[in-house]
């Protein structure tokens, strides 16, 4: 696992653009895990940046989000559709039919996760995974737990990380309690990962993933076994690293 700290929260949302673009270059028809949350929104308006001055053309990009909650309508400002689609794919030029999000109102929530994994097997491998990470150390919304979880599935959001995302529902009651996340083995299957943190509050949760045990009661340490893994993360997001 490689670790790039760098100075703030702009620094890093550059340098995790900058880099989804050079790989743009390097493959136009690249197939790109996509996270939501607080996180990435900054990335995602430098790409935009990138997109608007001519240096990335996202023509041939194939896109597979990480998760959607379960039972939140697509139109509903909160669901990552809407996330997506307002902080990226209406500024860029994605195409619609290389969109992938997991469907949280299909009628069958079992058997979509099914089709998502099975889709990402037939358009992938994700040559590039973009991660952000919660304060209980999950990834997409692989939360902690007493096994790892292979592939795509439904997930018991847990309290903590419903009362974290509740900032955004107004008010607890009104956060899902499922979700629909890739697994952590359709994550670790990514040629490339770059997991990204900023602030104070992820220092404890950076100091565990980085030297804590491997554990899926802390999902994100699986990520050091991973031979091509980079958290580039800010100086207060690093403060609880020993030097
Ligand atoms: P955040 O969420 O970027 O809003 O902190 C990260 C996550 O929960 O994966």
């Amino acid at each position: 696992m490689n670790l790039i700290v760098m100075k703030d929260y702009n620094e890093i949302s550059r340098q995790a653009a900058l880099l989804v673009a050079a790989s743009i270059a390097l493959k136009p028809n690249l197939v790109l895990g996509l996270p939501t949350g607080r996180t990435p929104v900054q990335m995602y308006k430098e790409l935009v940046l990138i997109h608007r001055n001519g240096f990335v053309d996202f023509k041939n990009v194939v896109t597979f989000n990480l998760d959607e909650y379960v039972n939140l309508p697509r139109k509903n400002p909160n669901s990552y559709y809407s996330y997506m689609q307002k902080n990226f794919f209406r500024h860029v030029n994605v195409r619609k039919e290389n969109i992938h999000i997991p469907d949280g109102m299909a009628k069958n929530i079992k058997e979509e996760c099914t089709r998502y994994e099975e889709l990402i097997r037939a358009k992938g491998p994700i040559d590039l995974m973009i991660l952000g990470i919660g304060h209980n150390g999950h990834i997409g919304f692989n939360e902690p737990s007493d096994e790892f979880v292979p592939e795509t599935h439904i997930e018991s959001l847990t309290e903590k990380t419903r009362i974290a995302n509740s900032k955004y529902f107004g008010s607890l009651s009104k956060v899902p309690a499922k979700a629909i996340t890739m697994g952590l083995g359709t994550i670790m299957h990514s040629k490339k990962i770059i997991l990204l943190a900023s602030g104070r509050d992820k220092a404890e949760t950076i100091k565990r993933a980085i030297s804590g045990n491997i554990t899926p009661r802390f999902p994100a340490s699986v990520l050091r076994l991973h031979r091509d893994c980079t958290f580039i993360i800010d100086k207060e997001a690093a403060e609880m690293i020993k030097k």
